[in-house]
């Protein structure tokens, strides 16, 4: 999976976040075809079930990527139960291309404090061909005034172990490792760090 990037020495454009159009809808098919996920745990299965939405009623899709009501439908965890969804945006990591996506949601109270099943506040992924430019690291400072401006006291991240790049990412974005822990079985179980990224005074 190899795409043309930026030219040896050259720096990269920058990040900006993008709600979902039909406009630009075709880059993000394409990258999906190109066997890309934004599903860190579902992988191809998720990349196939948004294939089949987006052909089926583009439209929806688009529009389901914004839901800071939280009115969507319950969610299904990997055990099968059926989650109430909390309120979110998801949006595209876009540079002079779609570089992947990144998503917050948060709890109705705005406490910070979420549900077990829930792994964090923000997940984020990028295209193979875009990553090592930076982009997850300026998708993710350019979300975090968004949960500012939702009333978050804070912001948790997860990430498993062994995913040093994303460790990094939060690391350059103020995120303090909190704990390690197990991760239930609707979420794939296994082991995962949970870090914290405060709001600053005065945000
Ligand atoms: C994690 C991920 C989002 C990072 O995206 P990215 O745009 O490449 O990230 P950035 O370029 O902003 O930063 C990555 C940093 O990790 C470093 N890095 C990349 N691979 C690494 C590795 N295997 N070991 C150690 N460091 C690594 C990069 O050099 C960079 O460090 P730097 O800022 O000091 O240069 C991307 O790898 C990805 O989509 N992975 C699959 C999905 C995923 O893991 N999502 C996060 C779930 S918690």
């Amino acid at each position: 999976m190899t795409r043309p990037t930026v030219p040896p020495g050259a720096a990269p454009p920058d990040v900006t976040l993008e709600r979902f159009s039909r406009a630009r809808l075709p880059r993000y098919v394409d990258a999906l075809e190109q066997g890309w996920s934004p599903d860190n745990i579902r992988g191809a299965v998720a990349a196939r079930e948004q294939l089949d939405a987006i052909a089926k009623d583009p439209d929806a899709f688009v529009w389901r990527s914004d839901d800071p009501e939280g009115r969507l439908p319950p969610i299904q965890g990997l055990d099968g139960v059926l989650y109430a969804r909390l309120p979110g945006v998801t949006r595209w990591i876009w540079d002079d291309d779609f570089c992947g996506v990144i998503s917050l949601r948060w709890d109705h109270d705005r406490t910070g404090v979420l549900p077990p099943h829930v792994l964090g506040h923000i997940g984020y992924a990028v295209v193979p061909w875009k990553r090592g430019l930076g982009r997850a690291r300026q998708a993710l400072k350019l979300i975090l005034p968004v949960a500012w401006a939702r009333g978050l006291p804070f912001v948790e991240l997860t990430t498993q172990p062994d995913n040093l790049a994303s460790q990094k990412v939060i690391l350059a974005n103020g995120g303090v490792l909190v704990e390690r822990f197990a991760k239930p079985i609707s979420m794939g179980g296994g082991e995962s760090l949970r870090f914290r990224i405060r709001r600053p005074a005065g945000a």
